[in-house]
C-alpha cells in the first residue's frame, strides 16, 4: 500500500525539474494527482508520465499567480476528484539577478508575485477546499537562499523568506482544523530552471555548485522525498517546519 492511497492532490509547477518530479512520487504512493503547470506541453507530458507509470492524473492549464487561474484549479480538482487533501506548491520563477543598486522595480514586484503571491493564493483556496473535508496536507517549497540570504538574488531570497512566514502563520491558524503546512527548502538541485540559470548568471553558478557539504547537486527526486513524507500520515504531527533538502549547504 503506497503512502498517499486514496488521497487526491495539487502540484503546482508540475510540468518540469522539482514540480515534476512530487507529481510522479505523489503518483507512485497512491494518490489521484492535478498536475498544474502553464507549460501545457510539459505538464501534459508530465501526466503522460504519470500514467505510463500506472498512476492516475489530470492537468491544469493556469498561471497560478493569477488568482483565477488558482480558483479554477482548485474547482477542477474538485470537479475531478471529488475532493483534496494534499497540495504542493512548487510553481516560482526568478526574474532576475543583480545588485539592488541597479535592480528594476518592475523586475522586484514580478518575482514575488511569481514567488510569494501565488503561493498564497494557491494557499487560500487550497486551505479552503480542505476546511470542507476536514482537514489536509500542504507542502510549500522555500529555498535556502531564504535562511541567511543571498547576495544578488534579494528579491528571490525575500520571497521565499515570506513563503517560510507565511507556512508557519498558516500553520498556526489552521492546525486546530487539521490542516498541516510545511515547507521544504531544497539547496541546488538539478533542474532545468536552473541549468538555465547557471548559463545565464555564470558568476552565480560557480558557487552555487558548490553550496553542498556533500559536494554535489541534489536530484528532484531528493526533494519530492521529502515532500511526500510531509504530506502523508506518517508526518501526522509536524506542521510550521521548514526542512531544508540541501546536501547539508545550510550547514556550511
Ligand atoms: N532547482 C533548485 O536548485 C531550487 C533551489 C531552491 C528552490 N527551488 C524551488 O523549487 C521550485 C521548483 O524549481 P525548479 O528548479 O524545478 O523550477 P523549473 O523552472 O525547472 O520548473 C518550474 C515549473 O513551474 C512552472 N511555473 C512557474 N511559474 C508558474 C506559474 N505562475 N503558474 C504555473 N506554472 C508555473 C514552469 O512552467 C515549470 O514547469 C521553485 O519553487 C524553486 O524556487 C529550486
Amino acid at each position: 500500500m503506497g503512502l498517499l492511497e486514496k488521497k487526491t492532490g495539487i502540484v503546482t509547477g508540475a510540468g518540469q525539474g522539482i514540480g515534476r518530479a512530487i507529481a510522479l512520487s505523489y503518483a507512485r504512493e497512491g494518490a489521484q494527482v492535478v498536475v498544474a503547470d502553464f507549460n501545457e506541453e510539459m505538464g501534459r507530458e508530465t501526466v503522460r508520465l504519470i500514467e505510463e507509470g500506472g498512476g492516475v492524473a489530470a492537468f491544469s492549464f493556469g498561471d497560478v499567480s493569477k488568482e483565477e487561474s488558482v480558483r479554477a484549479m482548485v474547482d477542477f480538482a474538485l470537479a475531478t476528484y471529488g475532493k483534496l487533501d494534499i497540495a504542493c506548491n512548487s510553481a516560482a520563477l526568478s526574474r532576475g539577478a543583480g545588485p539592488i543598486h541597479e535592480y528594476e522595480r518592475s523586475v522586484f514586484d514580478q518575482t514575488i508575485e511569481m514567488c510569494l503571491t501565488n503561493t498564497w493564493l494557491c494557499m487560500k483556496y487550497e486551505i479552503a477546499a480542505m476546511l470542507k473535508n476536514g482537514g489536509g496536507a500542504i507542502v510549500n517549497i522555500s529555498s535556502n537562499s531564504s535562511l541567511r540570504g543571498q547576495a544578488y538574488n534579494t528579491a528571490y531570497a525575500a520571497a521565499k523568506a515570506g513563503v517560510n512566514i507565511l507556512t508557519k502563520s498558516s500553520a498556526a491558524e489552521y492546525g486546530a482544523q487539521g490542516i498541516r503546512i510545511n515547507a521544504v527548502s531544497p539547496g541546488v538541485i538539478r533542474t532545468p530552471g536552473v541549468e538555465k540559470y547557471f548559463a545565464e548568471q555564470p558568476k552565480m553558478a560557480e558557487g552555487l555548485q558548490k553550496a553542498a557539504v556533500m559536494n554535489r547537486l541534489g536530484e528532484p527526486e531528493e526533494i519530492a522525498e521529502a515532500v511526500t513524507f510531509l504530506s502523508c500520515d506518517r508526518a501526522s504531527f509536524i506542521t510550521g517546519q521548514i526542512l531544508s533538502v540541501d546536501g547539508g549547504g545550510a550547514v556550511r
